[in-house]
């Protein structure tokens, strides 16, 4: 059993320097992911999702704060965290195999066990009989499918997921979504993911992260609060997408920090949402 919040985020604030000034990208943002949780994160370009989920993955460890999982503060990567991109970064002169392979390079496996692990990931995403074929043979979806399945072959039990869909056309992306949706369900991992996709965030999420721009910061965060499989089309996701939107459209006023942090277990203002949903 976990002890805690599986992804605790504290205070976290990241700034770079650019053309000799400080940019603030992230601006005391805390959050906690629950084990087995999927947390989907919305916000306009610019706003902090990349770099929040670049250090939940301990791909940059430049911040103030403190970053845990699982007890352990996050200090760079780890086999433990998976990463999937938009563009799913296969290399273009190996075999799909080779390239979801590339994932447990450095996991110290014996090679049979290493060809194994590759052959179920290939089947959880639904290459079985493409292991041989290469990147350009592929379309975007299957492309993908091949980046879920690189973030997914050390078994990690988070996957951080960077607008993975993004790219996609509307058909491919919406079967992904479900295809997702299942390996969750199916391998118990805890998910977050951004998005700049409502729909996506509110049909995925069991809750849904709404930052706002300059400097990045969580506004809200609202729970979906629906049984799956969700109905995209029901009149209570749509309500909760509504919710959703609404927030966003507010995203360019400030908000103190403070207020924004557990407003979706407390505020007054989403009751009436967590009502007619629940
Ligand atoms: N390595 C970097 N150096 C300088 N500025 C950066 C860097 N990474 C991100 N930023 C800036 O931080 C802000 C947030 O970026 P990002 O996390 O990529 O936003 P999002 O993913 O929400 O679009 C942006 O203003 C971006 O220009
Ligand atoms: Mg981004």
């Amino acid at each position: 059993m976990s002890k805690g919040p599986h992804i605790q985020i504290r205070n976290v604030t990241r700034q770079f320097q650019v053309n000799g000034g400080s940019l603030t990208a992230l601006d005391d943002v805390s959050l906690d992911v629950a084990e087995g949780e999927f947390v989907t994160i919305v916000g306009a370009s610019g706003c902090g999702k990349s770099t929040l989920l670049r250090l939940g993955a301990g791909l940059d460890t430049t911040y103030k704060g403190a970053i845990n999982h699982a007890g352990e503060p996050v200090d760079g990567p780890s086999l433990d965290r998976g990463m999937v991109f938009q563009e799913p970064r296969l290399f273009p002169w190996l075999t799909i195999e080779r390239n979801i392979a590339l994932g447990l390079e450095n996991s110290g496996l014996p090679k049979g066990e290493k060809k194994a692990l590759v052959e179920q990931h290939l089947e959880l995403v639904g290459l079985t009989g493409f292991a041989k074929a290469y990147p350009h043979q592929l379309s975007g979806g299957m492309a993908q499918r091949a980046g879920i399945a690189r973030g997914l072959v050390n078994r990690p039990n988070v996957l951080f997921l960077d607008e993975p869909f993004g790219a996609l056309d509307a058909i491919t992306k919406t079967r992904l979504q479900d295809e997702l949706q299942e390996i969750w369900a199916k391998e118990r991992i805890t998910m977050v993911l951004v998005t700049h996709d409502v729909d996506e965030a509110v049909y995925l999420g069991d809750r849904v992260v709404i930052m706002s721009p300059r400097p990045g910061r969580i506004r809200e965060i609202v729970p979906v609060g629906l049984p799956r499989p969700r109905v995209r089309t029901s009149a209570a996701l749509v309500q909760v997408r509504n919710r959703v939107l609404d927030s966003l459209n507010n995203t360019t006023q400030p908000v103190p920090q403070q207020a924004a942090r557990n407003i979706g277990e407390s505020s007054p203002a989403l009751r009436p949402v967590i009502a007619a949903v629940g």
